[in-house]
């Protein structure tokens, strides 16, 4: 069946014919592409035309698509039974080897996605601090709990409202919204609520609308405020996590959080999360403390098995690799008249536009040029994240043949970005 009939049935079944919204093109317009198999950093869409992937799942494939070795750990422990609701020798595997690469992660507790992850870190924050409010950062997504579907309510350092309907003011009233890149922004913040912030949580290399890294100084000044005032700090890591170094970004920046979420890469493409960090603030979690949280799934034995095989191929030296191929991947993308391509570790971010550091700042004409390219680069077969708030991710499959094919493809389009005279 093609594409198009798949869909013509999936919007019957589902919202926007998809099981999460993005996927359903309607930022960029056109058909979403039905994945029939994928492998490296390739796949195969159900009208049979193969695309490069510069989406790779969003992130968990850092090794590519369907690595043998991965498969090969995956098919091993199904053999040994798919879901126990026990524990299982395969989650102290993986955890050993987390806190090998992560040392902050004195404990830890998996779940089954990032959501899961930081709704239950905030949690465990709460508890541990008994207090209510939180602080987030315009422009960093953490999942769809009701907590931090908020935006910034007007004025400075103001409560916030819902981005979605269904969220309650009231659950919004206790998350305080403070914009990226606003030193200023974030002492007034403090000066007047730290006493009773539970936990600020940050994207570290915030990659959830666009690529706006942050000066470092920023970040600092975060873990400097968080610590004066008792507030737990809780980086979400679920992109950056062993994706940008092999402690994070994190280490990469030399900045400790107190609590920080995993997703994506250590399941190495089977779902699951991680919430972790001091072991005092761990030790509130049921059933050692009072605060409640569980999962059928957690720690699925198979899940395990995946995101073990993946980290232990993640070593120093690869981490070195990624970052010069992200470097070769943004000069490539930046070929195309207009284009700007900040990158950071192996997270590249296509934009007809330059030096933004906070969502607020991307302009409606830089997405209109995106949606643009992404069309015809699809007609080129790359498939780019269907959206230009989205990044793009390399995995260790994005080798030559994969840039060289790219290059063409950008040769290819070049001619309708040419810049105006
Ligand atoms: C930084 C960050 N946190 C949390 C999440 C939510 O993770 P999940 O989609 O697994 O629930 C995401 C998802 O992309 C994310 O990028």
């Amino acid at each position: 069946m093609s594409n198009e009939t798949l869909f013509t049935e999936a919007v019957t079944h589902f919202p926007g014919g998809v099981s999460s919204p993005v996927r359903a093109f309607k930022s960029v317009g056109g058909t979403p592409k039905f994945f029939k198999r994928a492998w490296e950093a390739w796949f195969e869409d159900e009208d049979g035309r193969t695309f490069l992937d510069l989406c790779m799942s969003w992130g968990p494939l850092i090794l590519g698509h369907a690595h043998p070795d991965v498969l090969s750990a995956v098919a091993e422990a199904m053999q040994e039974g798919l879901s126990f609701g026990a524990p299982s020798r395969r989650e102290l595997a993986l955890a050993r080897r987390i806190k090998a690469m992560v040392p902050h992660v004195e404990k830890m507790r998996f779940v089954s996605s990032g959501t899961e992850a930081v709704m239950s870190a905030l949690r465990a924050a709460r508890g541990f601090t008994k207090r209510d409010r939180i602080l987030k950062f315009e422009g960093c997504y953490h999942g769809h709990s009701d907590a931090l579907l908020v935006k910034a309510g007007s004025g400075l350092a103001t409560f916030g409202e819902p981005t979605s309907a269904g969220v309650p003011k009231s659950f919004a009233d206790l998350t305080l919204v403070v914009s990226l890149d606003d030193a200023e922004g974030l002492e007034k913040a403090f000066a007047k609520y730290g006493a009773e912030l539970a936990a600020a949580i940050i994207e570290p290399v915030p990659a959830n609308n666009g690529l706006l890294v942050q000066d470092q100084s920023f970040l600092t000044r975060l873990r400097e405020l968080c610590t004066k005032y008792g507030t737990v700090l809780i980086f979400d890591e679920v992109i950056s996590g062993f994706r940008v170094a092999p402690g994070g970004a994190a280490q990469r920046l030399g900045i400790t959080p107190d609590l920080v979420t995993f997703g994506k890469i250590i399941g190495g493409g089977m779902p699951v999360g991680l919430y972790g960090g001091r072991k005092d603030i761990m030790g509130v979690v049921s059933p050692d403390g009072p605060v409640y949280q569980a999962g059928t799934l957690s720690g699925n034995p198979v899940a395990m098995a995946a995101g073990l095989a993946t980290l232990e191929r993640l070593t120093p030296a690869l981490y070195a690799e990624l970052d010069a191929k992200a470097e070769r991947w943004a000069k490539a993308f930046e070929r195309i008249p207009g284009l700007h391509a900040p990158h950071f570790g192996s997270l590249v971010w296509p934009l007809f536009q330059s030096g933004v550091k906070r969502a607020d700042r991307v302009e409606s004409g830089a997405i209109v040029q995106f949606n643009r390219m992404h069309k015809l680069l699809l007609d080129q077969g790359v498939y780019l994240p269907p959206s230009g708030y989205e990044v793009a991710f390399l995995s260790i499959a994005h080798g030559d043949r994969e840039l060289a094919h790219f290059e063409k493809a950008v040769e290819a389009i070049q001619p309708s970005f040419q810049p105006a005279q």
